[in-house]
């Protein structure tokens, strides 16, 4: 068994973040999005990993991710010229893939831990020529959509219809013997110009092929966007979160809660209620950090509220007189108070960024 995880793709819907950077690569508690995957594939005992990675930010990837030594797995990078479609990243990973069963992973989403192993089970065990997993959502036009009979066999599988036929959404995880190869030999490119794997297992279905789907019932996050980010963030720091505090801190703080802060940074008058990761080499100062905050390696806060929101690397907030939530502050981004007259605004915004002041 393979496993081949997708982290192409432009990630228009997180920009500006994704202007620099992959989306794969935006940190949930502190780790970017994508290991999560790799590690689900080496706890259900996949290792033989191949990724497949776009030009632009195919370099970062692979710079921050490695040749999966740090993961217990040996990973393979398969460049993806074009974004051509899910189908085609299959198409041009075959001579990783050869002719082994493989789980596809989109390498933007995350699905409960544990969950990867029991459905891995359930697709070697039952000699399935494609395993989909299928989870209700409150707007399937946006996904792949599945039309099932009274018993869950699947009849159809339609990519992004604009009238949905479910509420049963495609989630990013799929479980192939060889012959999708076949299938994809066989599909045309959609209207958005892409080879769509829904369009490859449709085609299965065609063939009388054993496709079958699974009910997900643990959570799963397609993270591209901002809110979903936020709610990966919360959804992980609640489950996976363990104290452990490396920095240090001092006697007029106060740590409520599971924290953990890493080593070098500095923690001054400050009040965390977790569950809160502080990454390494931060500084914070008379600051209070709420629930759901992740704040990335060598940030700096002073005279700040904060909760339930991601701070990445490097950033830079002080001073702001009200408590910032539910937000997401971009690598080296400064949000300060400044005590200049005349007193006002003064903004260096970059592409595509939201500003909500009240
Ligand atoms: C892709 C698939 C879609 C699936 C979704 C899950 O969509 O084409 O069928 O439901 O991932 O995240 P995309 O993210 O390319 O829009």
């Amino acid at each position: 068994m393979k496993a081949l995880i997708l982290s192409g793709g432009k990630g228009t819907r997180l920009r500006p973040l994704t202007y620099t950077g992959a989306k794969q690569l935006v940190p949930v508690a502190n780790k970017p999005i994508l290991w999560y995957g790799i590690e689900e594939m080496v706890t259900a005992g996949i290792t033989d990993i191949g990724i497949v990675i776009s030009p632009e930010t195919g370099g970062e990837v692979k710079a921050k991710t490695g040749n999966g030594e740090k993961f217990g797995a040996t990973i393979t990078y398969i460049l993806q010229e074009q974004p051509a479609g899910l189908a085609h990243a299959v198409k041009i990973a075959r001579p990783f893939l050869e002719n082994s069963p493989f789980v596809m992973y989109l390498g933007d989403n995350l699905i409960q831990q544990g969950d990867l192993s029991y459905f891995l089970k359930q697709f070697q065990q039952q000699h399935h020529d494609a395993l989909i997993l299928l989870r209700t959502v409150d707007n399937p036009s946006a996904f792949g959509v599945a039309k099932v009979d009274e018993q869950g066999t699947v009849l159809e599988l339609i990519e992004k219809p604009k009238i949905p036929p479910s509420n049963l959404a495609l989630v990013g995880v799929y479980f192939f013997s060889n012959i999708i190869h076949e299938a994809i030999a066989c599909i045309k490119p959609s209207a958005r110009n892409e080879l769509e794997i829904t369009d490859a297992i449709q085609y299965l279905i065609g063939q009388n092929k054993q496709v079958s789907a699974c009910r997900l019932e643990g959570w799963w996050l397609d993270t591209g966007k901002k809110d979903d980010l936020l709610e990966a963030n919360r959804l992980i720091l609640d489950t996976s979160l363990q104290t452990l505090i490396d920095g240090e801190v001092d006697t007029s703080s106060q740590v409520i809660g599971r924290v953990k802060i890493g080593s070098g940074s500095k923690v001054i008058n400050c009040t965390i209620r977790g569950p809160v990761v502080i990454g390494e080499h931060c500084h914070l100062e008379n600051c209070f950090i709420g629930p759901y905050s992740s704040i990335a390696d060598k940030s700096t806060l002073v005279d700040t509220e904060l909760e339930h929101s991601v701070v990445l690397e490097g950033a830079k907030i002080s001073g702001i007189q009200q408590r910032i939530i539910d937000s997401l502050i971009g690598q080296r981004a400064q949000v300060t108070l400044e005590p200049r007259r005349p007193k006002a605004l003064r903004f260096m915004i970059g592409d595509d960024c939201q500003i909500e002041l009240t």
